[in-house]
């Protein structure tokens, strides 16, 4: 016997256009973001710059107040994975690498994505580790086909970080649908088989996020009730988008182009929505 699939909420055109406007929000709020990552910023001055955006769109933060959660960004830096809360006293150092989470509603949707920032001068194996982070997103990205299967996203994620290296794939996180509320079914795992879990159709978005350490892939949270941290103290990278499946292809929303340069090298045409 199969089990009860999980309802994976379906949008219109319409609904995904507002999903849109959220997804250009936090592409906005992240490069700004990303432009003032220097030395000597604090991460209390990042989540400043995300609240500028989100007042200047007026939109509205997914993360504060959700479950509690007392800031508009998650900042995560070297051994933290994610949910790291900025602070005025975490002050960015030649060297770091921070991952930087943010979410915006438009409209009662929302729209999610993370970058992981270098600040500075970052060692090589360092930069290697996020570039292999990112990629596996992107890889993800290109796998969430219409009529394919969830777990189609999860093995081209997995498969994409072990070629890159010999990396830990932090399990106990993973994506997430999205779309009325922020985490929403299905859970997404950054691993595993291909061809299993719910089929994928027009309709759906998804957040693929996957993280990974330049060690084990144990993690911890701390006594914050937030930030996660790896176990051995390796540093962690996390990349994040959020995608909606259109009947013509994808459209990767909080990316200014749709996801259309990342995606056409991997052989996938966006939606011509996008
Ligand atoms: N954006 C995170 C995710 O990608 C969740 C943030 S948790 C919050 O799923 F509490 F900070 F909102
Ligand atoms: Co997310």
């Amino acid at each position: 016997m199969r089990a009860t699939p999980e309802r994976i909420q379906l949008k219109t055109r319409e609904q995904i256009g507002l999903m849109r406007e959220a997804g250009l929000v936090v592409a906005r709020a992240l490069g700004e973001m990303r432009a003032a990552v220097a030395p000597g910023v604090t991460t209390a001055d990042l989540d400043e710059i995300a609240r500028g955006v989100l007042r200047d769109a007026g939109a509205k933060p997914s993360f504060l107040g959700y479950h509690g959660y007392p800031a508009v960004i998650c900042s995560s830096r070297n051994d933290k994975v994610v949910h790291g809360i900025p602070t005025a006293a975490e002050i960015l150092a030649d060297g770091d690498i921070i991952s930087i989470d943010f979410g915006a509603i438009v409209d009662g949707w929302h729209g999610d994505a993370a970058i992981t920032a270098l600040v500075g001068d970052v060692a090589p194996d360092v930069v290697a580790l996020s570039q292999a982070c990112e990629a596996s997103m992107w890889d993800g990205l290109a796998a969430a086909r219409v009529n394919g299967r969830l777990t189609d996203i999860s093995h081209a994620v997995e498969t994409s970080v072990r070629k890159s290296g010999k990396y830990g794939i932090v399990t106990g996180y993973g994506g997430h649908g999205i779309g009325s509320e922020m985490h929403m079914a299905p859970h997404i795992l950054n691993h595993g088989r291909p061809g299993k879990g719910p089929r994928l159709l027009p309709g759906m978005a998804l957040a693929i996020e996957p993280m990974i350490t330049l060690g084990r892939r144990n993690t911890e949270e701390l006594d914050d009730g937030w930030t996660v941290s790896t176990v051995d103290g390796s540093w962690a990278a996390h990349w994040e988008h959020t995608v909606a499946l259109l009947d013509d292809g994808p459209w990767v929303l909080t990316a200014e182009d749709g996801g259309r340069a990342e995606l056409a090298q991997r052989g996938i045409t966006v939606s011509a929505a996008a």
